[in-house]
């Protein structure tokens, strides 16, 4: 009866059937394991999830041109700068992917990185440690864009459909970073015993760091779970360290180099590689801002960002500009 509805029920009503055949659409979308679309109705917790972690992706893309790009003035040679600086515009560029992605889900950029430079968003451990030799170029490409591949090559086939496909181009550019990273720990490795031991001592550093790169132990993750079920993640945290430990037990052998670790070995009952502890303190301690190098990370993205407030202005003015030429046109 007509008097029974409440004003705006009718609405309510509809905006409940509109949410039951959107959840139902998504729950098949996942169960069939293709893309959902930024048009598509999707679960408030799946956006804000994705969200998180594709804005932290993008930080950590560029907060990490930092360790490499202080390293470009000083490279060894011309050759060895050019690729540098190549690998360092790679990385805004996925920066650059990954927030437009985000941006697909109604978050903006500008809320991003205010987000960043406020110093309440997350961005990767791994970018708070320091890179004092030309070797770190080294481990950097090959331990943390490794890294970086084995969590990321899974990711190509994220459900939500811009991150997946972003992944795929910033996976290829990975491979090439890895790839130069290798080659310069190689050529360390047969150089001088001055280069030997500087290659040693930057894979001694970085092993740790890149490890955890991956996230706490399984047990202590708590978005992986429904991350999972929601199909954005495919594989656990552990399950993709033990697969890097692998990769790397053999590759270092090619480097004629070795891994800090003597735990080291492939566990014939589970099938993966094991590996000793981790300070998970220390994990901790960066993730709350307290690694060797946060505050100094934090504080120059800080000041690019106001020191680019020009350009953004220009850009924005110009733009203005552009909009109303092109509305006097199809005006006239
Ligand atoms: N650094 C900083 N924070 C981390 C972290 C790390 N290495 N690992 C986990 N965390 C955070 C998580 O973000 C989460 O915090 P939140 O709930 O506030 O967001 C918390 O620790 C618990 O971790 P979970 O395991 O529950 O989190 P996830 O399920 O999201 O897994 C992840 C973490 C594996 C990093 C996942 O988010 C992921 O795969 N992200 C995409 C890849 C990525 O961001 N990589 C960063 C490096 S990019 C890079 O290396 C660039 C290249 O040029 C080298």
């Amino acid at each position: 009866m007509a008097q029974d509805v409440q004003p705006g029920g009718e609405s309510a009503q509809n905006q409940a059937a509109l949410e039951a055949a959107g959840q139902e659409n998504f729950d098949r979308i996942i169960a069939k394991d293709s893309r959902i679309e930024p048009r598509d109705w999707m679960p408030n917790a799946y956006r804000r999830s994705l969200v998180r972690q594709i804005s932290q992706h993008a930080h950590s893309e560029i907060i990490g041109m930092q360790p490499e790009a202080n390293w470009i003035s000083r490279a060894p040679s011309l050759k060895r700068k050019s690729i540098l600086m190549a690998k360092v515009q790679d990385e805004a560029g996925h920066g650059l992917y990954l927030y437009s992605a985000a941006e697909t889900l109604g978050t903006t950029r500008d809320e991003m990185t205010d987000a960043l430079v406020a110093g309440k968003a997350r961005y990767s451990s791994i970018f708070n440690y320091p890179t004092p030799t030309w070797a770190d170029m080294g481990a950097i490409g090959w331990m943390v864009d490794g890294a970086a591949i084995c969590n990321q090559v899974p990711l190509c086939r994220a459900s939500y459909g811009p991150y997946g496909r972003a992944m795929v181009r910033v996976c290829k550019e990975e491979s090439f970073h890895q790839r130069q990273g290798f080659e310069i720990l190689l050529e360390l490795a047969n150089g001088t015993p001055e280069q030997r031991v500087m290659a040693q001592d930057a894979v001694n550093r970085w092993y740790a760091p890149s490890l955890m790169m991956f996230g706490p132990p399984d047990d202590d993750s708590p978005n992986s779970k429904q991350s999972m079920a929601w199909n954005i993640k495919r594989f656990s945290n552990d399950e993709l360290r033990s697969r890097f430990v692998g990769m790397m037990a053999e590759q270092v052998k090619v480097l004629g180099l070795s891994l800090p670790d003597e735990a080291i070995h492939f566990n014939e009952d589970t099938k993966k590689w094991d590996h000793g502890p981790l300070d998970w303190d220390e994990f901790k301690e960066v993730l709350a801002g307290r690694g060797p190098c946060n505050a100094q990370r934090l504080e120059r993205r800080r000041s690019a960002h106001e020191d680019g407030a020009w350009v953004r202005e220009a850009a924005s003015a110009y733009a203005a500009k552009q909009a109303a030429t092109n509305a006097q046109k199809v005006a006239a």
